[in-house]
């Protein structure tokens, strides 16, 4: 069970005890973390789970497909460590990794 760093849109840190296997959205919508309204469920078609992941941990995140690319760029705040949650799955070897929630936009 990794434990990541998660800081909200208030910039207050918290540590998500999370399951391996799951996306982080999942993870972030189910333990309370309002920010993320993941409002498509997960399909990768709305950006309202739009995170900031830095480059260190991209060799774990993977680097996310076309669909992502295209929907992510398209958002007002989209950064090169710019990710769509849902598609980011979890795994043990996360335990430690930062992720910023982004101001999302619809
Ligand atoms: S939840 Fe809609 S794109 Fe991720």
């Amino acid at each position: 069970m990794p434990t990541i760093q998660v800081t909200n849109l208030a910039g207050e840190v918290s540590s998500l005890d999370a399951t391996s296997g799951n996306t982080l959205m999942e993870e972030l919508r189910d333990n309370g973390y309002d920010d993320i309204e993941a409002v498509c469920g997960g399909v990768c078609s709305c950006a309202s789970c739009h995170v900031y992941i830095e480059s260190k941990w991209a060799s774990l995140t993977g680097k996310g497909g076309e669909d992502e690319h295209q929907l992510v760029t398209s958002t007002d705040y989209y950064k090169e460590s710019s990710r769509l949650s849902c598609q980011v799955t979890v795994s043990d070897e996360m335990d430690g990794m930062e992720v910023v929630i982004a101001t999302q936009d619809y």
